[in-house]
């Protein structure tokens, strides 16, 4: 028997009573439990992703709330500026160019970013960009953009900004309505330690009347029918029930541990896996700021990332993450959101070790998961 660890960027672990609490008999969605549920979380939400806006609640993966964002936002023929350093960043332009948007890319190279002025330049440059997307913390990568930046650029201008922050809501601070973001894409199976299947979309007035003026075709993911829903505290069609059912449970695990010790954990998780990939030698994919979410690693030279990943299966029946396109069989990906705590960590590159160790890697042993110590150890400030 060897225990089970699921360590990738996503889906992460469920928590028990997360669990428990969706493994009840399911509720009928349209009675007045499902809308005293469905009230709960629509505050927790708000809480969440700090704002006063409502956020749609869609049976969806998050890319489910990528394409609502982009077929309730824009028209045929319009022009949409993608920040494009990652795989989900080529995702928006992939799901902008199938409904006949003309995209302007933004790139940078693969772990690098996109920094703020190059935006207020492009959208200088073409005033008639209607929309810039971008990723908050870009998974392929292990990256987190600079969306304050980018909400201050994209507000000088008529365009509106749209965040996926898939694998950052519940893990990176991003204060929606202070900084002006306009549209907030997420999903349920990262930060928020749910079972994949929710996608979220919350949005700014800038944004609603976008919705109104949007002549993309649509039709499960008419948002503007689904806010008319979700003001009677129901959904448009049938919602997920029982992963709604989940959401309440880990909103009020979130509220009890709150909004600044949500960040200061993941943010010490994944220092403490930095240090502990740097004390092996390793180098870290991302040259810009790193993802409180997710750690990308430069598999040693000589070494196939897929190698890695597959050994950590094979020898510790342990789930990590490769690489995605190009970057398949160069880097290794370790999730550190959600449900994560700092014994996770030391499993983790405890097992790196022995990984690396069988691969016929150099390893000192102890020193990834000592320097990971060191970190975990400091006094919180
Ligand atoms: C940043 C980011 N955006 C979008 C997605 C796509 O979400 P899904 O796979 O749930 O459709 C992911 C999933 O890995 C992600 O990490």
């Amino acid at each position: 028997m060897k225990k089970y660890y699921l360590m990738a960027p996503g889906p992460t672990p469920v928590p028990s009573q997360v669990l428990l609490a969706m493994a009840r008999p399911i509720i009928h969605h349209r009675t007045a439990e499902y809308e005293a549920l469905f009230a709960d979380v629509r505050e927790g939400l708000k809480w969440l992703v700090q704002t006063g806006q409502e956020t749609m609640v869609l049976a969806a993966s998050g890319t489910g709330g990528m394409e609502a964002a982009v077929t309730n936002t824009l028209s045929p023929g319009d022009q949409a500026l993608v920040i494009r350093a990652g795989k989900f960043g080529e995702r928006w332009g992939e799901i902008l160019k199938a409904f006949g948007v003309q995209v302007i890319a933004l790139d940078a190279p693969f772990g690098q970013t996109v920094p703020a002025e190059r935006v207020a330049d492009a959208l200088k440059k073409t005033p008639d960009i209607r929309t810039v997307f971008c990723q908050h913390s870009e998974t392929s990568t292990g990256v987190l953009h600079d969306v304050q930046g980018y909400a201050a650029a994209t507000r000088q201008s008529e365009a509106i900004l749209v965040v996926d922050t898939v694998s950052s809501l519940g893990v990176a601070d991003l204060p929606t309505d202070a900084w002006g973001v306009d549209l907030v894409v997420s999903g349920s199976q990262k930060g928020l330690m749910l079972p994949p299947g929710l996608a979220f979309c919350a949005l700014s007035d800038k944004a609603w009347a976008r919705v109104k003026q949007a002549k993309l075709p649509r039709y499960y993911f008419d948002l503007l029918e689904e806010k008319k829903a979700v003001a009677k505290n129901q959904a448009h069609f049938t919602p997920a029930v029982s992963l709604v059912v989940g959401l309440r449970e880990v909103l009020r695990m979130l509220r009890a541990e709150g909004l600044e010790n949500i960040w200061k954990r993941h943010d010490r998780l994944a220092r403490a896996t930095r240090a502990g990939v740097e004390a092996l030698g390793l180098e870290l994919f991302a040259k810009a700021t790193p993802s409180p979410a997710i750690t990308a690693v430069v598999s040693p030279a000589g070494m196939d990332g897929e190698k890695i990943v597959s050994t950590y299966a094979r020898s510790h029946n342990i789930t990590i993450a490769g690489g995605q396109g190009d970057m398949k069989g160069k880097v290794f990906r370790l999730g550190h959101m959600g449900y994560v705590s700092d014994f996770d960590v030391l499993v983790a590159l405890g097992a790196l070790e022995q990984v690396l160790a069988e691969l016929g890697y150099p390893v000192h042993w102890g020193s990834a998961v000592g320097a990971a110590q060191k970190v975990l150890a400091e006094r919180p400030s």
